[in-house]
């Protein structure tokens, strides 16, 4: 396995940084009102002129409309005819060349006939509750195909059973806390924790670390809801039958699982799918809010330390399990 040295990793961040820098000092530099303090070649000054004329609010909005419009997952004919329309408008304003390179990377899709779900089985074996297939479909969209229904991407196949354990945000000091001050051991449990606070891969990470089967991650109005802002589409927030999706993979930006620190092209060597680098060995699926509250609502054990309690109207309770007066509404 390969990584990253730290070094290379701060030298990126370093020219990144400079780069911003020099961008926010030309933007400064010309967006003054006068421009007496430019000199020589008025024509390069006229161009940025017609830059900057062109960073309104209304075309960034037209541009994102345009390209947010329809699903475009990575691999799929929409993200070919997007990458193409950039090419052809990158043309148009002026570039000399824009190429298109390919790469062969991995990716995983859901099953479209068979989406991911998460379901209470009760003692009989019967699936008493089961989480959305998909969300709801907003108007305007009703005709719109290829809406790919929540998963995680990389996530390997499974079907595990076991009790449910909130972890907070699932970072490490969350898993110590639960481990070291509740004495809650998840081996062979299912996770369940909320997005933010860190990257959803180092949270797959961490719950298979601590011997979890299966992990499942929701957005919680705490972290995902801006105050007096009403819910899409009244307005922007996440709605509740909104579920993140990602790729659950623990690389440090390595890029492609099989191509590790190399580009993905045909002469680079490919590793078995079985040897990828960072790939999840554990199932892991994200749902929204909504159905988030139908599983915390029953969870029993003991009460969460105040800093685990997001914004729905539940204990957050930890576990392990349900409690025994289980409601399904
Ligand atoms: C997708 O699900 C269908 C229905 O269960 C199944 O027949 C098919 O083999 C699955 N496809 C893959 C690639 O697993
Ligand atoms: C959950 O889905 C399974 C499989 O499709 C189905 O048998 C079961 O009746 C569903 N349960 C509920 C409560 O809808
Ligand atoms: C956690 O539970 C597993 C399975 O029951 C057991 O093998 C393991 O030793 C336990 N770990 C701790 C720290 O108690
Ligand atoms: C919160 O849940 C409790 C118990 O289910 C319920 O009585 C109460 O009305 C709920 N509060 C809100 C604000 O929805």
């Amino acid at each position: 396995m390969r990584k990253e040295s730290p070094l290379l990793r701060w030298l990126r961040w370093i020219v990144a940084v400079a780069a911003l820098l020099l961008v926010g000092f030309v933007i400064g530099w010309f967006a003054r009102p006068t421009s007496s303090h430019v000199q020589g070649d008025g024509t390069s000054s006229q161009y940025l002129r017609k830059f900057l004329d062109e960073m309104k609010a209304s075309n960034i909005r037209e541009h994102l409309r345009k390209f947010t419009r329809l699903p475009h997952l990575a691999g799929t004919k929409q993200n070919l005819v997007y990458a193409e329309q950039i090419r052809e408008e990158w043309l148009s304003f002026g570039l000399d060349s824009v190429e298109m390179v390919p790469y062969d990377v991995l990716l995983s899709y859901p099953n479209k006939s068979q989406p991911n779900y998460i379901s209470i089985v009760d003692q009989l074996g019967n699936e008493v509750f089961n989480t959305s297939l998909a969300e709801p479909v907003p108007d305007g969209y009703e005709g719109v195909a290829d809406i790919i229904p929540p998963y995680s991407a990389f996530s390997p196949k499974g079907q595990p059973e076991g009790e449910l354990v909130y972890v907070n945000y699932g970072r490490t000091e969350d898993f110590f806390q639960l481990k070291r001050e509740m004495g809650i051991n998840v081996t062979g449990k299912i996770v369940i924790v909320r997005y933010g606070k860190i990257f959803r891969g180092n949270k797959v990470k961490n719950a298979m670390l601590a011997g979890a089967k299966g992990i499942i991650m929701f957005s919680d109005p705490a972290d995902y809801s801006a105050v007096g802002v009403q819910p899409y589409p009244d307005g922007w927030n996440l709605p509740g039958g909104g579920a993140q999706r990602g790729n659950v993979l623990n690389l440090n930006g390595a890029g492609d699982p099989l191509t590790p620190g190399y580009p993905a092209k045909e002469y680079t060597y490919r590793s078995n799918l079985e040897d990828g680098v960072g790939l999840p060995k554990i199932p892991v699926h994200p749902i929204g809010y909504h159905d988030a509250m139908h599983l915390l609502k029953n969870m029993g054990g003991r009460l969460p330390p105040n800093n685990w309690k997001g914004a729905l109207n539940v204990s957050y309770s930890i576990g392990p399990g349900f409690t025994d007066t289980f409601r399904t509404q």
